[in-house]
């Protein structure tokens, strides 16, 4: 059998393993005019490939630099890893376990305290230490039913902007409210050309609305209108699916929904990825109108260097815990921690609660409980009355959320 090795990308290697990516995901090799597209924002640093004996790439995996913003408020370089895949003839041999190792041992060398994804299927990173820190969920609203209460969303205006300048706007408007709650990332410059050109400039009909409030544009929608009319059900109106909706006030998000509510010709208002904790059965007097079509992960997260991730967030207010971490790909990170309100130091002191880096990072941001990981086995409980400190330390006052696709 063939052998492969893993090692850092090299400058010009990157469009070769962009096919290795592409084919993973069942897509097309990149033409020469995509790639054009494409290569500034796919430098070599940051990727780590295997390589069969010829030099040929058969795996890669991604990652560049974001902020995270953590309970408190803090932000926290965080590896955004994306862009990992093996080619099918090549799978279940250890390629992508050898990429991550690569990938999380250059992260702890360069001090990066955080990676973060989103995962294509739930089954494939907990075994390098990433655990599901943050949740969505896909809604629909009825729109026939949804009336909105009084005054619901009415300070504002919206209007629309031309995609030009869309690309001029929105990444300076999302920067206003980036770090307002735990799990948001920062979009870097590289980020957004993809984004526009994917839905805002392209084929696909997307149409941007920008909310505007006493203090300017506070307030954006990207959306797209599928037609689902036939003749034997005129009246049963367009689908129209939200692909993004971010507000920095609370009367901007409801100027944002009233907004959607009130174009014609529209059954069902529907969007996926959205916050746990959007309140949006609370805007109409018909809250049924509002249907939860799915929830699911949305940010996978790792602590990479767990003291320092430990220490930048804060915490409530209970007595202290001495929380015992296994890692079993960063042994640095084993050991006890004393986590209390006043802050966080390594410790000998005997352990309250034992999990490792997984379940610990799924927790992090602040969803979940440690309750119920002890209930499932994920936490060992070494002394039952810490399970209630522990959640009262690490729970957030605001559902963590990520938002952002990468
Ligand atoms: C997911 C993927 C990258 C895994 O690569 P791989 O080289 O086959 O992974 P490994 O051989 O290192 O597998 C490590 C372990 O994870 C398991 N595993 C990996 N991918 C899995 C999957 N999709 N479903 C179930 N188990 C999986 C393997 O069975 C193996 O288990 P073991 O240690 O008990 O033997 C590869 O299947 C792929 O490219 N899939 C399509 C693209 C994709 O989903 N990319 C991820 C985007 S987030």
């Amino acid at each position: 059998m063939s052998e492969f090795h893993v090692r850092a990308v090299a400058e010009g290697e990157q469009r070769a393993c962009l096919d290795v990516l592409s084919q993973s995901l069942h897509g097309k090799p990149a033409s020469d005019e995509v790639w054009a597209k494409m290569a500034p924002s796919w430098p070599a640093a940051g990727k780590f490939a295997a390589f069969d004996d010829h030099g040929t790439p058969v795996g890669i995996t991604s990652s560049f630099e974001v902020e995270l913003t953590v309970p408190g408020g803090q932000k926290l370089v965080t590896a955004a890893v994306d862009g990992v895949g093996v080619r099918a003839d090549w799978t279940r041999r250890g390629i992508l376990t050898s990429m991550m190792a690569a990938q999380l041992e250059d992260l702890a060398a360069r001090g990066v305290p955080l990676a973060a994804l989103h995962a294509s299927e739930a089954v494939i990173y907990g075994r390098f230490g990433y655990g599901a820190a943050t949740f969505c969920r896909g809604v629909s609203v009825e729109r026939p039913r949804a009336q909105l209460r009084d005054g619901v969303g009415r300070e504002g205006v919206v209007r629309f902007v031309t995609p030009a300048e869309a690309v001029e706007r929105v990444p300076a408007l999302y920067n206003r409210f980036e770090g307002t709650r735990p799990g948001f990332v920062s979009r870097p410059a590289g980020w957004w050309p993809g984004f526009f050109d994917r839905v805002v400039t392209g084929d696909d009909g997307y149409r941007v609305a920008v909310h505007s409030g006493p203090d300017g544009d506070d307030g954006f929608v990207v959306y797209q209108t599928i037609d689902t009319r036939d003749r034997q059900a005129p009246e049963r109106g367009a689908l129209l699916d939200i692909r993004e909706l971010h507000a920095a006030t609370p009367q901007a998000w409801a100027g944002l929904w009233r907004f959607l509510l009130s174009i014609d010709l529209v059954s069902a208002v529907a969007g996926r990825g959205r916050p746990l904790d959007e309140p949006l059965a609370e805007l109409l007097t018909d809250p049924r109108a509002v249907n939860t079509t799915e929830v699911i992960d949305d940010l996978w997260l790792r602590l990479v260097d767990v003291f320092a991730a430990l220490r930048a967030r804060s915490y409530g207010t209970a007595e202290p815990v001495v929380l015992e971490v296994h890692d079993k790909q960063l042994p640095g990170n084993d050991g006890r921690y004393v986590v209390g309100p006043d802050g966080v130091e390594r410790t000998a002191t005997e352990a309250d609660l034992r999990l490792d880096v997984a379940t610990l990072s799924s927790l992090y941001l602040g969803h979940g409980l440690f309750g119920d990981l002890a209930l499932s086995g994920r936490v060992e409980v070494l002394d039952e009355a810490a399970v209630a400190r522990a959640d009262a330390l690490f729970h957030t006052a605001r559902t963590p959320w990520c938002g952002t696709f990468f």
